[in-house]
Order: structure tokens, then sequence, then C-alpha cells
């Protein structure tokens, strides 16, 4: 069997609509919007309404992303639901949501790989395309972090907030997947993670008192972590790719941290003009953050056929994962 090309047909998002500004986070925990925004590069982020949960932000997501790619929900093969916020343990988002396109034909499974799900669940889709084995694979990343975040910890909940963006990959002409790389340290699982919950802790009293269904995280050490690893797994699949980094028309990265992204692309010598950059309205949305970014730079136009892009995700695990992809207009 031939190999076959993948590529990305269409994107689309699904955001709530109520914007958490840092001004009203000012009057939540100690902080100033001076702290947040020059630390983080951060302004505002979405909260999701009662209601409103990862399944129906992904759902938005997909509708639009079937609508702007051509491809019907019969069509779908597979669905990836990259996120560490599923609206259950189990069953899986994904299951759930193929039940509500009524996606009759399609496989479908929950991602766990933090923020860099989403880079992840796109590699995976790739992998099936390529080998022949499906034709249309749904790839969603999407949370709703404000469910695990403690409002009273000023360390984290300046930080996150809540969305989804999805892409329809399927098999096409041109060469859409150049390359990936992906990878994990499982030592710095500590670094940032939500204790309780699962099987080693299941919720109890004491869990909920000691707020251990709440995001933690080690701030410095993942900061550490990430500008090392964004700069390394670029490079890293630059050269599996055969392009040189030059040659790269769009660097988007995972949106947790302004200070990461230009201290990352500053190692990679990417000059400002081709990095990405939405946190100052999102916040780090994990798994979301990604394809948010990639929604709003084609909606901007700033990808054009033809273009390479360079996406880079990093986060709990601790996980890392790059791919670059030809945008197939
Ligand atoms: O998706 C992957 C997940 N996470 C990340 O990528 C996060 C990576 N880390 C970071 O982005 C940064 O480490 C943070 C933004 C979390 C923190 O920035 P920092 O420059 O590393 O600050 P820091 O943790 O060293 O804290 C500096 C000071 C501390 O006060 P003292 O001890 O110096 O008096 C903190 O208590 O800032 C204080 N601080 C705050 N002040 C006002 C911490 N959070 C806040 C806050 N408002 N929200």
């Amino acid at each position: 069997m031939s190999k076959k090309n993948a590529g990305i047909l269409g994107l689309g998002i699904g955001l709530p609509e109520r914007v958490l500004t840092n001004k009203e986070l000012e009057k939540v925990v100690a902080t100033s919007d001076e702290w947040i925004s020059g630390r983080t590069g951060i302004k505002e982020r979405r909260i999701a309404a009662d209601g409103e949960t990862t399944l129906t932000l992904s759902e938005k997501a997909a509708r639009e992303a079937m609508e702007n790619s051509g491809i019907s929900a019969a069509e779908l093969d597979l669905i990836i639901v990259a996120t560490v916020t599923p609206d259950m343990i189990f069953p899986a988002t994904a299951c759930l949501l193929q039940d509500s396109l009524k996606a009759e034909s399609a496989a479908a499974f929950d991602l766990e790989a933090g923020c860099s799900g989403f880079v992840y669940g796109l590699t995976l889709a790739a992998q099936f395309i390529e080998n022949g084995a499906y034709r249309n694979v749904l790839v969603i990343g999407a949370e709703v972090l404000s469910r695990i975040t403690d409002w009273e910890d000023r360390n984290t909940c300046v930080l996150f907030g809540d969305g989804a963006g999805a892409a329809v990959m399927g098999t096409v002409e041109e060469k859409g997947f150049w390359g990936f790389e992906l990878g994990s340290d499982g030592s710095g699982g500590d670094f940032l993670k939500m204790p309780a919950g699962g099987g080693a802790k299941p919720a109890s009293r004491n869990t909920v008192e000691e707020k251990l269904h709440y995001i933690k995280m080690d701030g410095n050490q993942v900061f550490k972590f990430a500008v090392k690893a964004m700069a390394r797994s670029a490079k890293k699949v630059a050269e599996k790719s055969n392009i040189a980094i030059e040659d790269i028309d769009l660097f988007i990265p995972h949106q947790a941290n302004i200070r990461i992204i230009e201290s990352a692309a500053k190692r990679l010598k990417i000059p400002p003009e081709k990095v990405f950059m939405n946190l100052e309205y999102y916040g780090n949305t994990s798994a979301a953050s990604i394809p948010i970014a990639l929604y709003e730079a084609w909606k901007e136009g700033r990808v054009k056929k033809s273009d390479r892009i360079l996406m880079v995700g990093f986060g709990a695990g601790l996980s890392w994962g790059s791919v670059i992809i030809e945008w197939i207009g």
C-alpha cells in the first residue's frame, strides 16, 4: 500500500462568551493587571458558563471545522479529543461527541498529554491517514480549566482559561504533514498536576478539604523546562522533516507565557514577525491553545497556501511535541 498524504482540511473554534479580565481578578486574589501582563502577557481569558463543558465547546469547534473542510459527520473515521478536563473520567468525551455529531462510522477516544495534547493528536491522525487506515480524522483540543482552578491561588488562577479548537485532517494531494517530534519526562510530573480524583487518591472529604482537585504547579520549574524543551523539540522536528528553521513561515507555540515564547523564539532565531501569539485574550487553554491560535492565524490571513507552520506544545507529564505542517489552502 503506497503512503498517502495527510493534511488539515478545515478548522473551527468554540469559545465561551464570558471574558474575565485581569482587572476583575484584582478583586478575587491579591494580584494586579500590571503583574499578570508583565509576567505572562495575559490580559483576559474566557470562562465557561454553567452548562458549558469540554463537550459543548468541542461540538461547536467540530461543527465549524467540518463545515470549513466540507467533511460530513458520516465521513469521519476517528475522533480524538485532547483534554485534561473531560466531562467525566469515563466515558470519553470523544464518545459523547461522536454521539452528538452522529458520526456513526467514527471510532473515538480521549487523549491526555496536557498542553501537548493537540500536537500529539495531529500526529496520531497523520499516522492513520498516511498508512491508509482512515481517510478523515477530527482532532480537538478542548478544556474547561476554570473548573479545576483554585480561585484562591494567585500562582495559578491568573494563568488559565477555557476554550476549544478543532481540525479535520484528511487525505490530500500535496504533502500536508511534514513531520513530528514527541517526547516525555515523567520525572517532572510533580511540577504540574491535579493530585486527586484518580485511582490513587479518589475523591473523599479529605481530598476536597485539602483542595487536591485543583491544578497544582511549580511555575518556575515548568518555565525552565518549557524554554529548553520547546527549542530542542522544534530543532529536532525541523531536522527530521528536512526543513531549515529559517524556512518556517509561521511559528505557533503553546500559548502559556509571552516570556517563554520569546525566549524559545530567540533560541531558535525565529524573528518576532513569524511568531503567532494570542495569549493576551485567552490565557493558557492547555490542549486548546494551539488549535485556537492556528485558527486565528488562518482567519487573520497569516497563513497562505504552501506556508510551512511549526507548532510546538509542552506541558503536564511533563510532555512536549512539535509538528511541521504545510498549509494546503
Ligand atoms: O502549559 C504549561 C503550564 N504552565 C506554564 O507554562 C507556566 C510556566 N511558568 C510561568 O509562566 C511563570 O513561572 C509564572 C507566570 C507562573 C510565574 O512567574 P515568575 O516570574 O516565575 O514568578 P515567581 O513564581 O518567581 O514569583 C515571583 C513573585 C513571588 O513573590 P515573592 O516570593 O518574590 O515575594 C510570588 O508570590 O510574584 C508573586 N506572585 C504574584 N504576584 C502577584 C505569584 N503570582 C502572583 C500574582 N500576582 N498572580
